[in-house]
């Protein structure tokens, strides 16, 4: 295609972030050069007590805030908004263009093979891997196996299509390999995909896999990585077809690494995607249509029904492009450090119980996730203080993953099932679960401290606010407090 108009200005910028990334360097200096690149990280949040305080957020596990140079990228590009594809004018030839390189690039950052992989572009992870359990089930009717270690959204998809078997857990929470084993052994040549998460979002622990891809197709079938807590902390190599260690498919999270704007990718095999129809038709997926007849586009259209999320996919492209520019090791290595002074200053907390890994030394062996649970107080109230009283953002509960939290906390199953029947009930109260701080490639030693010194004041009981345990959520709200989002929300919706 050629472009008979102007570049429009800056449009570089949409594909290589401006010079305040620092190029990837061989030696990491402990300082976080990533702080410059996020969006809003001065904010300053309303404590119950009335004074202001710069908000920190611990819970970029759930969702990270954007990259500065997503958000231009996007006001850059909101002028020249136009529908992809088909379309003729200058904006919707040049978004169709940008459309096309997103996909190369959120490819590239995951080592895809542009010949033989395709990238489709989704809404989040959970649709990502919902449409690969839909396009599997159309052609394969085999085992699934997948871990305790799961997020729902890894789960519950291959539950409701397939004969699933979950490997176990070991009793700290980590993938217990010689189950796997055991279960590969047992079952070769009659499963059709590993289902695995890249990195726990409850514990961080990272799997080996490209080890496990290596057992999965030797025994027949083919292996999917849940990157979504995977893609913002560690470099993802999907290595070529014809290696025994190539990851086939890999689930990723726009909003889970700097890019929140409603989009994330499936990316497996052309030749997967094109058996068969997609498991959403309509506008855009086809070559022809007859009165009697479908024949089904090319991929990655067919797999992307209606006007798809083009802002969305620049956003994320903008992302990848700008992490892969900072280097992953980098910020792996930015992130071990933090979680080594985390683990260590929280073993020295008096009423601290971590779970997963605690030993600071072995930090690399997860990302920057720690779950907790202090004596003194209820996860929810911990996380309420933490909220009202700290400004700081940190999540509660069994972060969609009730399986393996309720292992992770030795609950028996007469414990859990009173709970769940409780629950049921529509009593959230006293649910059991854990607190979980979470880091970003941002994060600094400063907010870890904010956060610790909240927790000592919490395990001594020296919060003013009297807070009121809220049955149906199973959260805890300060009496006689609500909150006032008029100045930001106002009139605007
Ligand atoms: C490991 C993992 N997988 C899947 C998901 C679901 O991601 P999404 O909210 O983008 O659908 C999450 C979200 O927390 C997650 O942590």
């Amino acid at each position: 295609m050629t472009l008979t108009e102007p570049v429009p200005p800056r449009r570089d910028r949409l594909y290589n972030p401006p010079d305040s990334v620092e190029p990837a360097g061989n030696s990491y200096d402990g300082s976080c050069q990533m702080r410059e690149c996020i969006y809003g990280l001065d904010r300053e949040v309303p404590l119950l007590d009335g004074s202001r305080v710069r908000y920190v957020n611990l819970d970029n596990a759930a969702s990270t805030p954007p990259l500065v140079q997503v958000v231009d990228a996007l006001a850059e590009m909101a002028p020249y908004y136009s529908s992809v594809h088909r379309g003729t004018g200058y904006k919707s030839r040049l978004c169709t263009e940008a459309y096309d390189i997103a996909h190369a690039t959120v490819g590239e950052f995951v080592g895809a093979d542009p010949g033989t992989s395709s990238v489709i572009f989704v809404k989040n992870a959970t649709e990502a891997i919902n449409k690969l359990a839909h396009r599997l089930a159309a052609v394969d009717d085999r085992i699934i196996v997948t871990t305790r270690l799961e997020h729902h959204s890894n789960d519950l998809p291959w539950r409701d299509h397939f004969r699933t078997i979950h490997v176990r857990a070991t009793a700290d929470g980590r993938f217990d390999e010689e189950d796997f084993d055991r279960i590969l052994r047992e079952n070769a040549g009659r499963i059709a995909l590993v289902a695995v998460t890249g990195a726990s979002n409850v514990t961080g622990y990272i799997q080996p896999v490209h080890r496990l891809a290596a057992k999965t197709h030797e025994a027949g079938a083919r292996i999917l990585v849940d990157a979504a807590q995977l893609a913002p902390h560690r470099k993802i190599d999907m290595r070529p077809d014809g290696d025994p260690e190539h990851l086939d498919f890999i689930a990723l999270a726009g909003h889970k690494m700097y890019a929140p704007y409603g989009t994330g990718a499936l990316v497996g095999p052309s030749a997967f995607f094109l058996q068969g129809g997609p498991d959403y038709s309509g506008g855009g997926t086809v070559h022809v249509v007859t009165p009697d007849e479908v024949h089904w586009g090319k991929t990655p259209d067919r797999d992307e029904a209606g006007s798809p999320n083009v802002m969305g996919a620049i956003a994320m492209a903008v992302a990848a492009r700008t992490l892969m520019n900072k280097g992953m090791d980098q910020v792996a290595e930015h992130e071990r450090v933090l979680t080594e002074y985390t683990l260590g200053r929280l073993a020295a907390m008096p009423g601290v119980t971590v779970y997963g890994e605690k030993d600071p030394s072995r930090a690399a062996e997860k990302v920057g996730v720690i779950p907790f649970n202090l004596a003194a107080a209820d996860h929810a109230l911990v996380a309420a203080v933490t909220g009202y009283e700290g400004g700081i953002g940190v999540r509660n509960g069994c972060f969609c993953a009730h399986p393996y939290v309720v292992h992770l906390l030795h609950l028996n199953s007469e414990e859990s099932g009173r709970w769940r029947s409780q629950f049921l009930a529509g009593d959230k109260s006293g649910m059991p679960g854990m607190v979980r701080m979470s880091f970003g490639c941002y994060s600094s030693q400063e907010d870890v401290d904010r956060l610790l010194s909240m927790l000592e004041k919490i395990e001594k009981g020296e919060y003013f606010g009297d807070y009121v345990m809220e049955k149906v959520s199973g959260s805890y709200l300060p009496r006689g407090y609500s909150d006032d989002f008029s100045s930001i929300l106002g009139g605007r919706m």
